[in-house]
């Protein structure tokens, strides 16, 4: 039997939905209806951003609450290698989105770190949606401790969790 026969797709999409968005839940979405099984990864820290506004527990139950009704997909934690995770979870795929060229650079790093380390599990990038190609957690951030409006950019839910925590940084 030839080893590049296809075992089915399942996928880790890693981040760290600080808050989850739009943008997240598109590429999520759209993983799901093509792959067997998508696991969101929610990174507990990562060494290269400051510390995130919302902890590990929150930010999974706001992503849990925005897929409920996808069967295929679950989230969870982790703090290890990605690559590690993804083989603790039997990923064969880790599936990212691409907004603009500007995140090409980095995703190309990790890329290439992921697959030195884990040669058997394939980086897949989606292109973002147009309307969410603008979309970050660090912009919705910002637009709402200056007061935006991001009905359209977040879920409900997270966009009144934001309002709570951003609004009581303000003095
Ligand atoms: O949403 P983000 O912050 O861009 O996600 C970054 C993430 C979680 C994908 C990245 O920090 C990551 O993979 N962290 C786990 C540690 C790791 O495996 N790093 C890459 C190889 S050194």
């Amino acid at each position: 039997m030839s080893e590049t026969q296809n075992k089915g797709l399942v996928a880790v999409c890693p981040g760290s939905y600080d808050p989850v968005t739009n943008g997240h839940l598109d590429i999520i979405r759209r993983g799901a209806s093509i792959c067997d099984r998508v696991v969101v990864g929610v990174v507990n820290a990562s060494l290269r951003k400051m510390a995130p506004l919302f902890n590990a527990d929150e930010r999974i139950e706001m992503v849990q609450q925005a897929v409920a009704d996808l069967d295929n997909v679950e989230v969870r934690a982790f703090d290890i290698l990605l690559v590690e995770f993804a083989r603790e979870m039997g990923a064969n795929v880790i599936l990212k989105g691409l907004r603009a060229i500007s995140d090409f650079e980095y995703e190309f790093e990790m890329h290439q770190l992921n697959r030195k380390m884990a040669p058997e599990i394939e980086s897949i990038y989606m292109m973002a949606s147009p309307m969410y190609s603008f979309i970050s957690s660090s912009g919705i951030k910002e637009m709402v401790r200056f007061g935006g409006d991001v009905t359209d950019l977040v879920p409900p839910h997270v966009a009144v969790r934001l309002v709570e925590a951003l609004s009581s940084q303000s003095s």
